[in-house]
């Protein structure tokens, strides 16, 4: 069974080649914040609980995020392997997985600084109910602004406006880079393998980097 993490800033390219990791390896990708972003299109009663902590870049409670990840991963589809993208990003949500009894055999960082964040999630669009990526320079959708498979018009995140890119990248650093720290530490224990990507190249060439790690 395969167990991935991918971790990263927002807008480092996660979902982007969680998707990619999908399809070469055969295991669905989860994306936590798809799931949260799901609830809320669906008007669900945790979607509206949650609707203004997402839009406005902040973190969902622990605890409910580890209900949803637990059932999640309980799913028949995961039972060769999963991705996570965008779970742990707290050090208590990297605790509860230990305590799951789940030990990720691979951590996928995708390292790239502040700067470049804000072009990223500025030029995204997304196809809302089936979070496909694009961005309007380095991914563009074959017609302006329309989805490449149903056509649907394409939308920008609630999230993706400066003000709360900046609330997320505060959240990031506070409670993410521990998270990664602690995989490093694990990594030195010999408990999981720990690959740090430059996500700052273009998408083409850290899948190329990624194949890399597959094929090693
Ligand atoms: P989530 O959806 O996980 O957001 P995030 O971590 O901020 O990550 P993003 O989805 O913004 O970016 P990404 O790294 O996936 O980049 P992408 O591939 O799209 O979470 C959203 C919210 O849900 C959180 O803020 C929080 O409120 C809540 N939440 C989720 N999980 C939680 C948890 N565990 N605990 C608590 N709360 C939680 O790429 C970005 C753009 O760049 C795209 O336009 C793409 O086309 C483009 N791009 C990608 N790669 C490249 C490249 N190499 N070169 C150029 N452009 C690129």
């Amino acid at each position: 069974m395969k167990r991935i993490v991918l971790i990263g800033p927002p807008g480092a390219g996660k979902g982007t080649q969680a998707g990619i990791i999908s399809e070469m390896n055969q295991i669905p990708a989860i994306s936590t914040g798809q799931i949260l972003r799901d609830e809320v299109r669906l008007g669900s009663e945790l979607g509206q609980s949650i609707k203004s902590i997402i839009e406005a870049g902040s973190l969902v409670p622990d605890e409910l995020m580890l209900e949803l990840i637990s059932k999640r991963i309980a799913e028949k589809d995961c039972e060769n392997g999963y991705i996570l993208d965008g779970y742990p990003r707290t050090p208590n949500q990297a605790e509860a997985l230990i305590r799951l009894g789940i030990q990720p055999q691979i951590v996928l960082y995708l390292k790239i600084a502040d700067e470049l964040i804000i072009e990223r999630l500025s030029g995204r669009r997304v196809h809302e109910s089936s979070g496909r990526t694009y961005h309007v320079l380095y991914n563009p959708p074959k017609v302006e602004e329309k989805d490449d498979i149903t056509g649907d018009l394409l939308v920008q995140r609630a999230d993706d406006k400066p003000e709360n890119i900046k609330t997320r990248l505060f959240n990031y650093h506070a409670s993410t880079q521990p998270v990664i720290n602690f995989y490093q530490q694990q990594s030195l224990e010999n408990k999981v393998r720990f690959v740090e990507l430059d996500a700052s190249l273009p998408i083409e060439d850290v899948t190329e980097c990624l194949k890399n790690v597959f094929t090693d």
